[in-house]
């Protein structure tokens, strides 16, 4: 049998009090959206359509070439954003999924289930269900005393009664596909809300005779619908939980899973160990061995093995073996540090590449620089590469040594083996094993401090 799913994706998400649509905020690290979709992708649809509306264009980037897309122009209710799929999925043999945009934590293992348990039920509609402990907000699943699904009763709808029922509605159903279709040319809009909604077909096919049926989860965490900014931070609690959890089955240390944050697509080897208000967002990579203390917050960049980053910020940048950075370094976006590299307190280093063991103790600005092995820059040392209007390049041979506080200033060439005395300016390359001294003489005045107020002699 084939799959179809349905997203829902075009409303605006009033109670989110955002210019960005609802489905596009995030969750450890990607849109609400791509976490379904993820999920859907588990039960392998032949066809996926995606209905947007609330700003289409910027919905649809998300997902760009990975789902049809349908354009509900008026947010008129989830049964009529499912209409708008009628053209490219009608006439079609199979079922269809029916999944809302906005509940990040429906796992694909449970979409998976929900269709086995459709299939083998023979049913014509299946919905996915949870008990809740406070149930309001969501729409309710009204069975007979038989425990058969009669119908969904939505919040706003919901007699004194019916708002007693623990059982919600997860917004995520599975139908056979033309009945669907079939069905939702019946439903209206006689209701609190006057949207046309996707629950009333339950009630239609149930008043057809047609075999109706729910699958409940055992988890309620995963039905949650995000419709306000205190739900989004409940499913990124949710979520970091099941990260975290499965790194650490994984192999990795956290002294404290609940203060650790860390984007779904990160990866992070055995061994690696995390201490508290660690951040590791977007694309990035942890090597085996690592230590990364309380404070590091690393963004879309590759950490290698036995690293340790102290308290440091990393963007967009590549980290060898063996490398220790910080306490208090910021690595910024474009950089590589090769092994062994040492990048101390309170320097920045950007857009440059740094050889082999090369140390960087403190207080140093490295940017726009390629740099070779075993180089030592002393404190203070500063490659000045903007003139206020272009960037320019330092270029550092292998083993140069830099004398504390020199300022580099690019374009310049440093040869191997070269020194540059303390307190230089560099404005003229440094030739291979030159000494270059770039400061004015020092001058010794003989007694001359015995002339003036501060010395003992004149108190
Ligand atoms: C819906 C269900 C409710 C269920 C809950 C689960 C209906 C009528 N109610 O309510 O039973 O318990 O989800 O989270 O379906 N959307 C559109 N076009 C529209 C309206 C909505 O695409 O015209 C999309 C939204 O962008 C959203 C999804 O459908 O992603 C759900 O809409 P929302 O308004 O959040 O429905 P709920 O009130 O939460
Ligand atoms: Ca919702």
């Amino acid at each position: 049998m084939t799959n179809y799913a349905v997203i829902l994706a075009a409303g605006k998400g009033t109670r989110m009090k955002s210019d960005l649509p609802k489905v596009l905020h995030k969750v450890a690290g990607i849109s609400m959206l791509e976490h379904v979709f993820r999920s859907v992708n588990a039960i392998n649809p032949e066809k996926t359509v995606t209905v947007v509306g609330h700003k289409a264009e910027l919905v649809e980037q998300v997902l760009a070439g990975q789902t049809d897309f349908v354009r509900q122009t008026e947010q008129l209710g989830t049964g009529h954003a499912v209409m708008m799929a009628e053209p490219v999925l009608e006439n079609l043999t199979g079922q269809t999924l029916v999944i809302a945009g906005d509940t990040p934590l429906i796992t694909g293992e449970s979409l998976k289930n929900l269709i086995d348990f459709h299939i083998n039920h023979k049913n014509v509609a299946t919905i996915l269900t949870a008990e809740a402990d406070n149930p309001f907000g969501y729409g309710r699943i009204v069975r007979n005393q038989h425990g058969e699904v009669l119908k969904i009763v939505e919040q706003k709808d919901a007699s004194d009664f019916e708002q007693q029922i623990k059982e919600i509605n997860t917004g995520t159903y599975v139908f056979d596909n033309a009945s669907l279709f079939k069905a939702l040319k019946n439903i209206n809009t006689n209701n609190a809300q006057g949207e046309y909604y996707i629950t009333d077909v339950i009630g239609i096919f149930r008043e057809n005779g047609e075999k109706v049926g729910a699958y409940t989860l055992k988890n309620f965490d995963e039905s949650l619908g995000v419709n306000d900014r205190v739900a989004l931070a409940t499913a990124e609690g949710v979520m970091r939980r099941r990260i975290n959890k499965q790194h650490m089955v994984n192999g990795v240390s956290f002294v404290n899973p609940d203060a650790t944050y860390i984007d779904v697509d990160v990866e992070i080897a055995p061994e690696v160990q995390l201490e508290a208000n660690v951040t590791l967002k977007g694309q990035t990579k942890i090597g085996a061995e690592t230590i990364l203390t309380n404070g590091t917050y690393i963004v879309d960049s590759e950490i290698g093995e036995r690293a340790v980053i102290t308290n440091s910020m990393i963007e967009e940048s590549s980290v060898a073996d063996g490398v220790t950075v910080g306490p208090y370094a910021h690595i910024r976006p474009g950089s590589s540090l090769a092994k062994d590299v040492h990048v101390g307190n309170f320097v920045e280093v950007k857009g440059s590449s740094i050889g082999e063991n090369t140390k960087a103790g403190h207080l140093t600005y490295i940017g726009n620089s390629e740099v070779g092995a075993n180089v030592n820059f002393g404190a203070g040392t500063i490659t000045v590469n903007y003139d206020g209007q272009n960037k320019y390049k330092t270029i550092i041979g292998d083993n140069v040594f830099v004398g504390s506080n020199s300022t580099i200033i690019a374009p310049v060439e440093l040869g191997d083996n070269s020194l540059v005395g303390a307190g230089s300016t560099i404005d003229k390359d440094v030739p291979a094993n030159a000494i270059a001294l770039g400061r004015s003489r020092q001058i010794n005045k003989e007694d001359y401090a015995k002339r003036l107020p501060h010395h003992p002699q004149n108190k």
